[in-house]
């Protein structure tokens, strides 16, 4: 076959442009995380549900929600009969962001910067997986999809809404629905994301 030879400059948007989720250095993140986390579920899912970031266990597994907020998550969709193995499960940011507090680390929120070096990734696997509905699970996975750091859930959260073709249903993040110190918040968000699982089913062609 015949090779074109290109010239440095010629290749250089390419570097910026990585094939791998794993070399991309997008933003900053890659550098203290384990590995890159990828979304996971059916290619062709109709329903697409998105989270924040890889939490502490997702990074050392190489796989999202499969922590505690997963383990809720899991629970949610058992409740609203979802089957995970029906519906693709990412987030919006691919690395863990963390900082160290004693032997533990913590979680720390994706920056809009980095959100948005990361909605490439996003958007790879929106075109792969082609959903007709995106939940998205809590604030970040938010200004994701909407491309804006000034989204706010209460102005999203009450009813579903068409955003570029799609259904975007905005529910609470998993890990709210553990960590909200009263009892009957994190009962009345697990029943909210619970609902939001069933909307998105009702809204799936
Ligand atoms: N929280 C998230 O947002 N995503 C995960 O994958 C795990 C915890």
């Amino acid at each position: 076959g015949t090779t074109i030879p290109i010239s440095s400059e010629q290749a250089a948007p390419e570097r910026q442009q990585p094939s791998s989720l794993d070399e991309c250095r997008r933003c900053d993140l890659w550098q203290n995380a384990t590995q890159a986390v990828a979304g996971q579920g059916a290619r062709r899912a109709k329903i697409m549900l998105v989270g924040e970031q890889p939490g502490d266990q997702e990074d050392l597994a190489g796989k999202p929600f499969v922590g505690p907020a997963g383990e809720l998550l899991d629970k949610a969709m058992d409740e609203a009969a979802l089957d995970r193995r029906a519906v693709y499960v990412t987030n919006a940011v691919k690395h863990f962001k963390w900082e160290p507090r004693g032997k533990r680390r913590l979680h720390k929120t994706p920056a809009q910067k980095e959100v948005m070096a990361c909605r490439y990734w996003l958007e790879t696997e929106l075109e792969t997986v082609a959903p007709d509905v995106l939940v998205a699970l809590g604030s970040t996975a938010l200004k994701s999809i909407l491309q804006t750091g000034s989204a706010t859930m209460k102005d999203y959260m009450d009813a579903p809404f068409e955003h570029e073709g799609r259904w975007v249903v905005a529910t609470y993040h998993p890990a709210y629905a553990l960590r909200v110190p009263d009892r009957e918040s994190r009962q009345a968000a697990f029943a909210a994301i619970v609902e939001a699982l069933k909307t998105a089913q009702r809204l799936a062609r």
